[in-house]
């Protein structure tokens, strides 16, 4: 067993959890859920769910990595609950089968890169997405997306998590700030815009059930919560930092991303007057990167664009790659670097069929968002708020100046209002595997 690291820096932590909760979900798979599902109003319920569930459960997950400050499966022991590591186990298992096909979609990005350079996609965008989508080209590009990823994670927290991710984050605001600017000068800007930022309050109550655990689950994802790795990341946190602190600027951070991916994406869908939302998953991949082959010096906004996506994509990908890990490096007698290379093998190979079929792709997302995830955090909630409540009004307290009503307030929100929240979304989500799965038709979704 090898000593326990710590960050160096607090601002290394957030940092790294920025990291994490930024990737493709904020500039990939938020603008085009905010597309498809009627824009603004899209806008103001995932807002209200980032903040009003999104950054109560992620307190949850930073008071099982601190009050026990051990990966996310020992944790529980420690805490004096063996039975349920079942929960933090469960956490990993996703992160794993995330990251499987998080990778795919990474090697996708690597392929526009080069795209972008030899122009191969600006005359026919679909064919090129579906030439490096599927097959060989993209089991090669996860293959590469992967061996990056466990260059970073072999390095460990501090020379390598820690400094790749405070490189990352700033180039990637940097950047996503100057092609917003850019955006801003489209022809498409003003009705961009406004797709983007005024609601349709009755598409919003049409649509109200359907908007809601896409919202939920999008949170989520976006806030890499029900994984177990906010746990895992709080588990390196020094005892006097303030979690509330810590997570409130973790949550805006990673908030104010996605807003300026929004920023750039709906102004040049509009200004080819691309449909928003249309495409499903390649969508970033087809109708954007087919509008980057059509504006004028839309070549180097591609360029650009993609890097920022490779960026964001492994400073996630290492996250996902770092909470196994973890476990293994605390528990087994071997070597961080070998860790992360068996695993990374590992990932690569659950991601290969991913790499083969868009379809199986889209199978492991909806299998994770519509319910791995959801059962996560409702373990977690259940656990921090009714199991294990003591410890987590203490911690949640500790090192903050915030007085007792904030914890107990903090409490009943995450035994109550938590997992309603969540039970809704996971009947839905359910639901809509049933249908994908062609067992329910999609008329009885929601009524
Ligand atoms: N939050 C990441 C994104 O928006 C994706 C993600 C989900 C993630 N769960 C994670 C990243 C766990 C790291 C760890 O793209």
């Amino acid at each position: 067993m090898s000593e326990r690291e710590t960050w160096t820096t607090r601002v290394g932590f957030i940092f790294a959890a920025v990291g994490s909760a930024v990737g493709l979900g904020n500039i990939w798979s938020f603008p085009f859920q905010t597309g498809s599902n009627g824009g603004a109003a899209f806008l103001l319920i995932y807002l209200l769910a980032v903040f009003l569930i999104g950054f109560p459960a992620m307190m949850m997950e930073f008071v099982i990595g601190r009050g026990s400050s051990m990966n996310p499966i020992s944790a529980f022991e420690k805490l004096g609950y063996g039975n349920w590591s079942v929960a933090g186990a469960l956490g990993v298992f996703t992160s794993i089968v995330t990251l499987a096909f998080y990778s795919v979609v990474g090697g996708w990005v690597i392929s526009y890169i080069a795209g972008s350079l030899t122009g191969a996609y600006f005359g026919d965008a679909g064919t090129f997405f579906g030439a490096v989508s599927a097959g060989p080209t993209s089991v090669l590009t996860h293959a590469l997306f992967m061996a990056i990823t466990i260059g970073i994670v072999a390095f460990g927290i501090q020379n390598g998590i820690e400094k790749a991710t405070k490189v990352m984050i700033p180039a990637i605001i940097v950047l996503l700030v100057g092609l917003a600017a850019w955006g801003a000068t489209l022809d498409g800007a003003a009705a961009g815009y406004e797709y983007y930022l005024s609601p349709d309050f009755g598409y919003l109550a049409a649509n109200f059930a359907s908007i809601v655990p896409s919202a939920v689950g999008q949170a989520f994802f976006t806030l890499s919560l029900g994984f177990s790795v906010m746990v895992a990341y709080a588990s390196y946190l020094g005892r006097d930092d303030s979690l509330p602190a810590d997570g409130g600027a973790i949550v805006v951070v990673n908030t104010l991303v996605a807003l300026l991916a929004g920023f750039v994406v709906f102004p040049v869908l509009f200004a080819i007057g691309a449909e928003p939302g249309s495409g499903g998953l390649g969508a970033a991949f087809v109708s954007l990167a087919g509008a980057f082959g059509q504006i004028p010096g839309g070549s180097i906004l591609g360029f650009v664009f993609f890097i920022i996506l490779l960026l964001a994509a492994l400073s996630s990908s290492i996250s996902l790659l770092e909470t196994p890990t973890s476990y293994v490096v605390d528990n087994y007698d071997y070597s961080r670097k070998q860790v992360a290379t068996g695993l990374g093998a590992l990932v690569w190979a659950v991601g290969i069929p991913t790499a083969l079929s868009t379809n199986t792709l889209g199978w492991y997302n909806a299998v994770v968002f519509n319910l791995l995830l959801p059962v996560v955090v409702l373990l977690f909630a259940v656990f921090v708020g009714w199991v294990a409540s003591d410890l987590s009004a203490d911690e949640i307290g500790r090192g903050t100046t915030l007085d007792a009503g904030f914890a107990t307030t903090w409490l009943w929100w995450v035994r109550i209002v938590i997992p309603v929240a969540i039970g809704l979304t996971l009947v839905l989500g359910i639901q809509s595997l049933l249908i994908r799965a062609g067992v329910l038709e999609a008329a009885v979704i929601l009524g």
